[in-house]
């Protein structure tokens, strides 16, 4: 695979931030232009710092632009269950003395699409609520042509997380999504019904816990604060939702999905955030389809590639 020119947005949240530390391995196939954050498992602050200090623990020399503070409509709602109250569970890391951009996270991915070279394009990866890309594509839609496609985690054609209705993301920021989903830009979705299966295991996190290595021992100390405080207890693994859009750039043959023409609820009911659509056969999913959606994974190989990763991070500091 050539080298991907990539932004990653995100809103580190223990699953982001192993999906950072996987980008972070893969730094011969990703040339990561720029990380931004987004108000999604905690608030903009704490993910800020976050991102700051997982970049800088991982050796990933990268700008990280502050992005949305709130969602678009609604009121935020943070996943301190989930995530703790610094968004990154019990885990403390070394504070990074970089600083985010000055520029605000839309303002700041403006800049680095409207520079590219002609011929060029970017890759983004979407691991938070899509406020951010919204915005950027609201205020700027001649960037849509410097966007090769969105690899998004969000939305749920099988219910969702936060309510029966819908996932995090999308329950955050709905009217977002669906800016998202109407944009005419490739789009992959990796929901709920691919990186449900996307996890890891009880033992898997204990040895992470035990390696040697402080990055990927500070994973399973996140990982670990997942399993322990949320309903994943129950199943003895953990859905690292967040690491599957990369995983897909890099072993698409590890993931099956489908072509749908898929909708956003933004109503203010019971299924507010839900994802619309996955029936209409008649339909040519080819011309009409606006998103490709992973529906399978090979949990096995997703493991062994995510486990690799973290420990090839190796003594990162
Ligand atoms: O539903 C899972 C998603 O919500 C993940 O991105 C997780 O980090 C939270 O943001
Ligand atoms: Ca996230």
């Amino acid at each position: 695979m050539e080298k991907r020119k990539l932004i990653i947005d995100c809103d580190p949240g223990v699953d982001d931030a192993l999906m950072l530390a996987f980008a972070a391995a893969h730094r011969e196939e990703f040339d990561i232009l720029a990380v931004t954050t987004v108000n999604g498992n905690q608030d903009i602050e704490k993910v800020t710092r976050n991102a700051l200090d997982l970049t800088a623990f991982y050796g990933l020399k990268v700008p990280v632009a502050k992005g949305m503070g709130l969602p678009l409509v609604k009121e935020p709602h943070y996943a301190p269950e989930t995530h703790g109250e610094s968004g990154l569970g019990t885990c403390r890391l070394p504070a990074s003395p970089e600083k985010a951009e000055e520029e605000p996270a839309v303002l700041f991915l403006y800049r680095i699409l409207a520079g590219l070279p002609e011929e060029e394009k970017i890759t983004i990866a979407a691991t938070g609520p899509l406020t951010n890309i919204a915005v950027l594509l609201r205020l700027f839609p001649e960037v849509k042509r410097k966007i090769r496609e969105i690899l998004f985690m969000g939305g749920s054609l099988c219910g969702g997380n936060v309510t029966t209705a819908a996932e995090f993301n999308f329950y955050v920021d709905p009217e977002a999504a669906k800016i998202v989903f109407y944009s005419q830009i490739p789009l992959v979705m990796c929901g709920l019904d691919v990186t449900e299966k996307c996890t890891l295991t009880r033992n898997q996190i204990l040895k992470l816990c035990q390696s040697g290595y402080p990055a990927a021992r500070a994973c399973g100390d996140m990982m670990g604060f997942a399993l322990e405080n949320t309903s994943e207890k129950y199943r003895g693994e953990v859905s690292v939702h967040d690491a599957a859009p990369l995983m897909y750039l890099l072993y698409p043959g590890i993931f099956s999905g489908q072509n749908e023409i898929l909708d956003v609820d933004c109503s203010d009911g019971p299924s507010r955030g839900a994802v619309l659509g996955g029936f209409r056969w008649w339909r040519n999913e080819e011309t009409e389809a606006n998103v490709f959606v992973l529906t399978d994974v090979d949990r096995e190989k997703f493991q062994e590639y995510l486990i690799t990763a973290l420990y090839a991070l190796g003594e990162a500091e």
